[in-house]
């Protein structure tokens, strides 16, 4: 019991039990530990234990980390309020009294706060890495499918070609913008609230300067009412971790749509794929379903910690135990999110020729055969509206643009010529484009090695 001074009881079991947050912040186990070694270390800089009592403090943290990770150690809900609490206990059973040293100068509220941006930094540095090794293996497919034409679409009718390629590296800059959102998380994160006490600092001499700077972070907070009220950065967190499961989400709902029969343009392999208990014919892509599926519990998540922060008055309210099933739960989602994608697509088959002879027959050249006409020299609403008339005719002659002859073309426009029959192949299509940007083989090829060296940096 961390306050008995002033209770006559203790606190009622199942009060305790629905107030405990232990079975889910016992995920802050190590930044817990190591903010108290940093804590006791000053401590013992600036004199108010000794170093025999912080050279006990410190192997009591050690006994304990061993006790937990061998498992000999397992902190009871129904005991314990939260991980701060359990620990502590632990440390009294296992020093006795000098534990009662380590708080010295500390509250919950700047420890929990601490641990967390803790937390979050290592956080990000992992998914940076998951991102990271996801868009090196989109590159790898992309470097073999520069030239598999498809489909690209606007409102999901087909629009103009574009190669896959081209398409996978649109989700390559998407990752890139999460990474980026992900670091400014981590400078948010970076400031460190211990010292700030409950809500006023203190009147002990702490150093804070030296426990920022022990544990990593570049500067303390400024304000301690704000440093323990602050939950600004878990938002940020789970801002960057909403778009980006967006984004997977996004790939998820393509990739269920190529592998579909309609498309037929991605097998994924076995191994990430399910049957039916029913339909003897059926795989299924479940995981990227699920994908798709739990981006909705994502979304939740930001928002109820949202919820939770907008009545609260400064400073700390226990309102803001809530944050960390979401914090730790839309993490862990995410980032194994990302882990399975990257090991389906690592496996993932492209029927490289699948739209090459459907789009032959198809209009999907019209916007090209305008700008053609616009080359020519004729004004582009008059170039789109005498293709669009083209198509009116292919459509009542069950005809397709490149069953179409020049004689035929000039009757719409005298303009025409044999260079405009060589705009309505596919196969050469993307080569024609001109903007930086578009699918062109060239640009795409160097797109490629533009991500290779760049991610190749970390
Ligand atoms: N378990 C608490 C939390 O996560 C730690 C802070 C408790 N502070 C307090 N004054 N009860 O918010």
């Amino acid at each position: 019991m961390l306050w008995g001074g002033r209770f006559k009881e203790k606190l009622d079991n199942d009060a305790l039990r629905f107030s405990s947050s232990l079975h889910i912040d016992i995920e802050l186990f190590d930044e817990d530990i190591l903010v108290s070694q940093v804590h006791s270390e000053m401590l013992c800089k600036i004199g108010l234990i000794t170093k025999q009592e912080q050279k006990k403090i410190i192997n009591g943290l050690l006994q304990i980390k061993n006790e937990f990770q061998s498992g000999q150690w397992k902190p009871n809900p129904n005991e314990y309020e939260d991980i701060h609490s359990a620990i502590e206990s632990r440390l009294t059973e296992i020093i006795g009294e000098t534990a009662g040293k380590l708080h010295t100068g500390r509250s919950r509220n700047d420890q929990v706060v601490t641990d967390a941006k803790l937390w979050i930094k290592k956080a990000v540095k992992e998914v940076l890495k998951n991102i990271r090794s996801f868009q090196q293996t989109l590159l790898e497919i992309s470097e073999k499918n520069i030239e598999t034409i498809i489909p690209g679409y606007t409102h999901l009718q087909r629009a103009q070609p574009i190669s896959f390629a081209f398409h996978l590296l649109a989700y390559v800059e998407m990752l890139e913008r999460d990474k980026k959102r992900f670091l400014f998380v981590e400078n948010e994160s970076n400031q460190s609230p211990l010292g700030s006490g409950a809500l006023a600092g203190s009147i002990l001499p702490l150093d804070r300067n030296f426990t920022a700077k022990k544990l990593g972070f570049k500067e303390s907070t400024k304000n301690a009412l704000d440093s323990v009220s602050d939950r600004d950065f878990i938002l940020d967190f789970l801002n960057a971790v909403s778009i980006g499961m967006m984004h997977l989400s996004r790939l998820a709902e393509e990739l269920i749509l190529w592998t579909s029969s309609e498309w037929q343009l991605v097998k994924i392999s076995d191994q990430f794929t399910t049957g039916s208990s029913l339909m003897p014919q059926k795989k299924n892509p479940d995981m990227a379903e699920l994908i798709r599926g739990r981006s909705g519990k994502i979304f939740g998540n930001y928002v109820s910690i949202l919820t939770t922060l907008k009545g609260l008055p400064l400073s700390y309210n226990r309102d803001m135990q809530e944050d960390k099933a979401p914090l730790f739960e839309s993490y862990y989602i995410y980032s194994e999110s990302l882990q399975i994608l990257t090991k389906i697509f690592r496996d993932i088959v492209v029927n490289k020729n699948r739209f090459i002879d459907q789009l032959k027959d198809s209009f999907i050249l019209a916007t090209d055969i305008a700008d053609w006409l616009v080359l020519q020299g004729l004004q582009f609403r008059e170039a789109h509206h005498t293709v669009g008339k083209i198509i009116k005719y292919c459509e009542e002659k069950n005809k397709s643009f490149t069953q179409l002859t020049l004689l035929e073309l000039q009757e719409f426009n005298v303009i025409f010529n044999s260079e405009a029959l060589t705009y309505l192949t596919i196969e050469t299509s993307l080569k024609r484009k001109k903007t930086f940007g578009s699918p062109n083989p060239v640009l795409v090829k160097k797109q490629i090695s533009y991500w290779k060296k760049k991610l190749s940096k970390g």
